[in-house]
C-alpha cells in the first residue's frame, strides 16, 4: 500500500473527485479527515459505510473551508487525532456561469472565496506543521479552465490560474523543507458540478477533445496517488497535471 499510515486531509471529499480521491487514498492505507459541507445525515452515514471498508482511521468533519476558524479546526482535529498531516488535499469548489457583462460582484467574489482563498486558508493552516515534520505534500485541484480559460467561466478561470500560480510560489517557498506542492488541472469529469453547466456549452466542450469523452472520477483520483506518494511522486513539485482529454497540451 502506497500511502499506509499516511494522514491526509482532503476538502469537499463528500462527492465528485474529492470523494474518489479519498477512496484512492483510502486503498493505499492512509488515515483520512474528510472535510463535508451541507452533507445530510444519510449521505453522511453512506460516506462512512463506504469508508469503513478500508483498514485506515476515518474521521469525517462538516465544515466550511472558507472560514478561517473552521479550517484551523479542522487542522487542529487532525493533529490531536493522528499528530501529523502528511498531505493535504484542497479539493473543494463551485463552479458557475456567467458572461462578464453579467456577472455580478457577489458571483466573483463567491468564486474567489471558495476556489482560491480556501486554497490559502487551508494550506497556511498546515504549512507551520509540515515545515517542522520536515515532509509534506500538498495537491490543489485546479481545473484545464485556468490553463485556457472558458466562456461564462472568468471567474472560475482566473481563481483556477490563481490556484496554479499560488502552488507554483509555495513550491518554491517549501521544497527546502521536503515539503512539495502540486496541481491537478483535470479537464471535464462527470461530476454534480458539471452536471449544472449548460447542455449547448458541455457538446462545444466535447468536440475541443482530443479524447471526445468527459473524464470518470476515477479517472482523476490515481494522479493524486501518485503525488502524495513516495517514491513516485518525489520529484514533482510546482506541477500542473493534467488528466483532461487532450483538452491542454503542454
Ligand atoms: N468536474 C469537473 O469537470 C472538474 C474539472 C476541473 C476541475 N474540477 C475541480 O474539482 C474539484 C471538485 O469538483 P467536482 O467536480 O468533484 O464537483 P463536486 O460538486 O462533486 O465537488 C465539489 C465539492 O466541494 C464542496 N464544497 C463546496 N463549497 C465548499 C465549502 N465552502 N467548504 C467545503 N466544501 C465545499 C462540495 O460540498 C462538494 O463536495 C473542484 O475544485 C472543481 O473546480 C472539476
Amino acid at each position: 500500500m502506497k500511502l499506509k499510515d499516511k494522514v491526509a486531509i482532503i476538502t469537499g471529499s463528500g462527492s465528485g473527485i474529492g470523494k474518489a480521491i479519498a477512496l484512492a487514498y483510502a486503498k493505499e492505507g492512509a488515515n483520512l479527515i474528510l472535510n463535508v459541507y451541507r452533507m445530510g445525515e444519510q449521505e453522511k452515514q453512506e460516506l462512512e459505510r463506504e469508508m469503513s471498508l478500508y483498514e485506515g482511521d476515518i474521521s469525517i468533519i462538516e465544515g466550511d473551508v472558507t472560514s478561517g476558524e473552521f479550517v484551523q479546526e479542522l487542522v487542529e482535529t487532525a493533529l490531536s487525532r493522528f499528530s501529523k498531516i502528511d498531505i493535504l488535499v484542497n479539493n473543494a469548489g463551485i463552479l458557475t456561469q456567467s458572461l462578464l457583462q453579467d456577472m455580478t460582484e457577489s458571483q466573483w467574489d463567491e468564486m474567489m472565496t471558495i476556489d482560491l482563498k480556501s486554497v490559502f486558508l487551508t494550506t497556511r493552516a498546515v504549512v507551520t506543521h509540515m515545515i517542522q515534520q520536515k515532509s509534506g505534500r500538498i495537491i490543489n485541484i485546479a481545473s484545464q479552465i485556468g490553463q485556457k480559460g472558458g466562456v461564462e467561466l472568468s471567474h472560475y478561470a482566473a481563481a483556477k490560474a490563481g490556484v496554479i500560480a499560488f502552488t507554483k510560489s509555495i513550491a518554491l517557498e517549501l521544497g527546502q523543507h521536503n515539503v512539495t506542492a502540486n496541481c491537478i488541472a483535470p479537464g471535464p469529469i462527470e461530476t454534480n458540478l458539471v452536471a449544472g453547466i449548460k447542455e449547448d456549452w458541455k457538446e462545444e466542450k466535447k468536440k475541443q477533445l482530443a479524447i471526445p469523452r468527459f473524464g470518470k472520477v476515477e479517472e482523476v483520483a490515481p494522479t493524486a496517488v501518485l503525488l502524495a506518494s513516495s517514491p513516485d511522486g518525489n520529484l514533482y513539485t510546482g506541477q500542473t497535471l493534467g488528466p483532461n482529454s487532450g483538452d491542454v497540451m503542454i
